[in-house]
């Protein structure tokens, strides 16, 4: 199953809004076939794994981290396909919430297929965090937090540079990790002082590339900004406090949408409603507090530097009220690694 998670994150960035889905043939203690799912629309992990395995597949074990679909969408069935192959048994890691492609674990078992369902279920939950957002019917987007801190926890020094605290391995996951989302967020502050571009540059190409959300508030945008010269390529939508509408017009002559609201519940509803359906908000401390504050963060990616910023550096978190230990929420940690000198680590709400 370790195996078939590994595969499956190679789609990412090009299957979503589909969950990333990878699987592995056995024959005995010996793989026959592997495959992951590439593409939106395109052929299902099962489906190329079997089709390695060729006429191997014949009484292998097919082990996957999501159950198989039980419907005819872009692509056949494939709990019907494992049926036909004839596959003996079917480990899977977690079951399919989708309304639609649900039950192929009972159409398998029905047709006499060997069924077990949950190794490795909360790893598989966590890769699919996105997907399974989704399919809650939430009426909000997933929102994940990624901050580069100091070792004191500041983001940027007391002038409000941040470029780089982090060293370039971790800035080469930061463009990967941007390529498993919808838009790519900043506050206000963020978006004048560090004039972002918010794309995805280096080795992976998503099949959208992510829109860009700017969290303005009552702030000006100047119009020679990167993500204001370049609003006719990439959707960008710059999210306003109601009462500060003047500068509206300008940005929406250079392509952007902009969204008056009423707090970020209602602006996340109304990016939900715009078809956005994940977002990494990548800072600053004022956003992401205020965010964490209102319980709208699903996801917590801290890359941490083994440098000091002291304390006229920017704080990574601003304005989280928490009164006492007893009433901090707490998390949960569900991965750790080494990027060259940095580390990242991934925190889920719950
Ligand atoms: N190391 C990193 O990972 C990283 C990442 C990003 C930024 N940075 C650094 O962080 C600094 C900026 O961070 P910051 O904390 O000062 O500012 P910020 O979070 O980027 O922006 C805060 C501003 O955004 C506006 N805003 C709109 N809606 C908001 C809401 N719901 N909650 C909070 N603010 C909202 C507000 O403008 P109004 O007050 O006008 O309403 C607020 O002042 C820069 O120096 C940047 O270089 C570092």
């Amino acid at each position: 199953m370790r195996r078939a998670l590994d595969l499956a994150y190679r789609g990412w960035g090009h299957v979503h809004p589909n969950p990333l889905v990878g699987a592995v043939v056995l024959s005995g203690d010996l793989t026959v076939g592997e495959g992951f799912h590439a593409e939106f629309g395109g052929p299902h992990a099962e489906a190329v794994a079997l089709a390695a395995a060729g006429a191997r597949a014949e009484g292998s074990t097919l082990v996957v981290n999501l159950e198989p679909c039980a419907h005819v969408g872009k692509q056949p069935s494939c709990a019907e396909l494992i049926i036909a192959r004839g596959v003996r048994r079917v480990v899977i890691a977690m079951p399919d919430p989708g309304p639609v492609s649900a039950g192929g674990a009972e159409r398998l078992i029905a047709a006499g297929v060997d069924v077990e369902i949950g190794p490795f279920r909360e790893q598989a939950e966590r890769q699919n965090a996105v997907f399974l957002h989704q399919a809650k019917v939430a009426r909000r987007p997933f929102i994940a937090v990624k901050l580069a801190t100091s070792l004191d926890h500041r983001i940027a020094d007391s002038a409000g540079h941040s470029r780089w605290i982090s060293g370039e391995p971790a800035r080469d996951y930061v463009h990967w990790l941007r390529a498993g989302y919808d838009a790519i967020a900043v506050g206000g502050r963020t978006a004048v002082v560090d004039h972002p571009s918010l794309t995805v540059r280096g080795a992976i190409e998503p099949r959208v590339p992510p829109g860009r959300i700017v969290f303005l508030g009552g702030r000006r945008l100047p119009l020679d900004a990167p993500l204001v010269r370049t609003a006719h390529e990439i959707p960008t939508f710059v999210v306003v406090d109601g009462l500060f509408q003047s500068e509206s017009a300008a940005l929406v002559e250079h392509g952007i949408e902009v969204i008056p609201a009423g707090g970020l519940e209602d602006a996340m509803e109304q990016l939900w409603a715009r078809g956005i359906q994940s977002i990494l908000v990548e800072g600053g401390g004022r956003l992401s507090g205020s965010l964490l504050g209102r319980g709208l963060v699903d996801r917590f990616v801290w890359i941490v530097s083994p440098v000091w910023l002291g304390e006229s550096g920017v704080p990574a978190i601003r304005g989280l009220d928490v009164p006492s230990l007893l009433q901090a929420e707490r998390w949960s940690t569900v991965d750790r690694k080494a990027l060259g000198q940095d580390t990242v680590l991934v925190f889920d709400r719950g």
